[in-house]
């Protein structure tokens, strides 16, 4: 072992001792004749001195440049009066260097780790060995360590076993697209990487597991955004002889002593429940944001009559949603221009326009209000749209007039904003189950249905007839929000071929494809298969809002770009032709 301690090891308590550590030039700084060295490991900085009477070493330390690998011995000493660093848990003291070895030198960084603010994602990401340097990506990281720590300690205290899934597989829908991987042994056939170990952690509890667990990569060939990755790692969860119930309390109980231990956070025992319908009315969103203390009111029913087509076409239509959104004293603080931006802002999500009413004096009536929309609504219904969102002087209240689906998707993600842009959180961390989801959702472009969450997902039925009318089950599936992202989702699992070769039916696979598929897990479910159910959560998502950060790539060592890149290793990349030759593939 080279080193003593650790930098952040060397406080007060060792003054005196000799010590030695090892890490990087973080800066350095000549002083009157005296030269300090910030050495920075893991655990953070340390300041090292480096006096001209110990010759050599002083030599040494005049070509010690940003990010050399460096190795100090030296003693411990406290710092002169006035040089005390109180935000450094080192700030107290210095390492008086006795002996300096220059273990790697290296060129000039791209990038200065602590001028970071400025770089660029593309750059950071291709020299990743130097962005991780920086004390945030170690911290991050290191808490992602800590997190699944305890999460196999926490999971195997209650008796969940970790067993390994395969990676070279056949496709296991979840919606996306998925990563194909080439057999040479039979060409012209494929594994794919998994989108999940759904149907083999459903299998092993047919063989009896009962309960297990697995801190698994998933990949999934999707449109890219900040909380999604070509690669990402769930936590996995499974078990037999349970109902909704008892996974939502084993999981919920898991991350609450996850989030007391990891960030010392007491969140709510147990955790609200609501259920899809609730939260698509009164916020347009399966995971809705809690923090934001803003909510839909419908005023379709008001506006069946009026001559402004805008909004009553969609208040007449049964897919059609009409819903105001009041947002207290917004009329005082949203400029014109705000608004205009929240015009362009909900257009991103199919919005053909934004009307609103502000509400300057409400005792004037309609005098007292401003808007686009007043010459196009009778006073009655002003009034009443007024009463019904309780609004008050000084405040804006938004209007949505579309298919619902636009509604539910632009004034949802305006609701969001307009929280954060006037910093109306309420909390800082707000946990929601969203239960009694649709068992399935009508895919229009494909005219057939879609298993909202999965086709392995039990519905709530008695008899397989209910299937006839598939827009109108729910299914046994659950999902857990935390601030406004699904930080997971499962639900209990069809046990009985029957019901799950009429779900694929339903689905629109005949039984020969049904077959083709999914045959493997038809036939083990014909040998004894238990009831059994469980959930995933998406472990870089939990991270990432554990750390504060803006995007699933902040907390993942190595992510990939939007584009499904990866800037360091330049991965995709071409093959060689005899690789191709060998696998029978051809590129056109
Ligand atoms: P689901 O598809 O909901 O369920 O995925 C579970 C959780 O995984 C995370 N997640 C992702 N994270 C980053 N990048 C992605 N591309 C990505 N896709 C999903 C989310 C999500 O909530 N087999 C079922 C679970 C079950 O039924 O037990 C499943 O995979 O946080
Ligand atoms: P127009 O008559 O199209 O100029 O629209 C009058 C007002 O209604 C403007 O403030 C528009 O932004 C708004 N508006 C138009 N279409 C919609 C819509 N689908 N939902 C909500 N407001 C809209």
């Amino acid at each position: 072992m080279m080193r003593s301690h650790y930098a952040t090891q060397v406080t007060e308590s060792l003054i005196g001792q000799t010590v030695t550590v090892c890490g990087w030039a973080h800066r350095r700084r000549d002083h009157g004749g005296v030269i300090f060295v910030d050495l920075r490991d893991r655990s953070g900085l340390v300041q090292t001195v480096f006096h001209p009477d110990q010759q050599s070493a002083f030599k040494d330390a005049e070509g010690i440049r940003s990010e050399y690998v460096l190795m100090v011995k030296g003693v411990v000493a406290a710092r002169p009066e006035g040089t005390i660093n109180l935000n450094l848990p080192t700030g107290k003291i210095e390492i008086v260097c006795q002996e300096l070895t220059i273990l790697a030198k290296s060129q000039t960084p791209p990038f200065m780790l602590d001028g970071f603010h400025d770089t660029a994602e593309d750059i950071r990401l291709k020299y990743r060995y130097l962005d991780l340097r920086r004390d945030q990506m170690q911290e991050r990281l290191q808490v992602r360590a800590k997190v699944t720590s305890f999460i196999r300690r926490y999971l195997e205290e209650q008796g969940f076993l970790d067993i390994e899934t395969p990676m070279l597989t056949k496709a296991t829908p979840e919606g996306a697209r998925d990563y194909l991987v080439p057999s040479r042994t039979q060409v012209g056939n494929f594994f794919a990487l998994p989108q999940s170990p759904q149907l083999f952690k459903q299998i092993l509890m047919m063989a009896g597991f009962d309960r297990y667990y697995q801190i698994v990569r998933c990949f999934r060939d999707e449109d890219l955004r900040a909380d999604r990755q070509p690669e990402f790692t769930q936590i996995d969860i499974e078990a037999s002889f349970i109902d909704e119930k008892d996974i939502m309390t084993c999981v919920e109980a898991m991350v609450r002593e996850l989030f007391h231990s990891v960030k010392n956070i007491t969140i709510p025992n147990p955790l609200p429940v609501m259920t899809y319908a609730e939260a698509m009315r009164r916020f347009g969103s399966d995971k809705p944001d809690l923090r934001v203390p803003l909510e839909f009111i419908d005023v379709g029913d008001l506006l069946k009559e009026v001559d402004f087509k805008v909004f009553s076409a969609p208040a007449n239509d049964p897919k059609g949603r009409v819903v105001a959104l009041r947002v207290p004293q917004g009329g005082e603080t949203l400029t014109r221009k705000a608004i205009d931006e929240y015009t362009a802002f909900v257009a991103l999500y199919g919005a053909k326009g934004l009307a609103y009413i502000k509400v300057n004096d409400i005792e004037q009536g309609i005098a007292g209000l401003q808007s686009p929309i007043l010459k196009f609504l009778p006073e009655a219904v002003v009034s009443e749209i007024l009463t019904r969102t309780q609004s008050q002087n000084g405040d804006i209240v938004f209007f949505g007039a579309d298919r619902a689906s636009v509604v539910n998707d632009a004034m949802g993600a305006l609701r969001v904003k307009i929280g954060h842009d006037l910093k109306l959180l309420t909390d800082e961390w707000r946990f929601l189950w969203v239960i009694d989801f649709p068992m399935f959702e009508f895919d229009e472009k494909n005219n057939r249905w879609q298993a909202m969450h999965h086709p392995f997902t039990s519905p709530k039925i008695n008899s397989l007839e209910e299937l006839q009318d598939p827009g109108t089950l729910i299914a046994r599936a659950y999902d857990l929000v935390l601030n406004g992202t699904e930080l997971g989702g499962g639900s209990i699992r069809i046990h009985d071929t029957e019901r799950q070769q009429a779900v694929f039916k339903t689905l629109g696979l005949t039984d020969e494809q049904a077959q083709e598929k999914f045959g493997f897990l038809l036939e083990a479910m014909r040998y004894g298969c238990p009831p059994h159910g469980g959930l995933a959560l998406g472990l870089d998502r939990l991270i990432m809002l554990l750390c504060g950060a803006s995007s699933i790539r902040e907390v993942i060592a190595f992510p990939k770009t939007q584009s499904a890149s990866c800037l360091m290793t330049g991965a995709p990349g071409s093959v060689e032709l005899m690789q191709l030759k060998d696998l029978g593939i051809k590129v056109v």
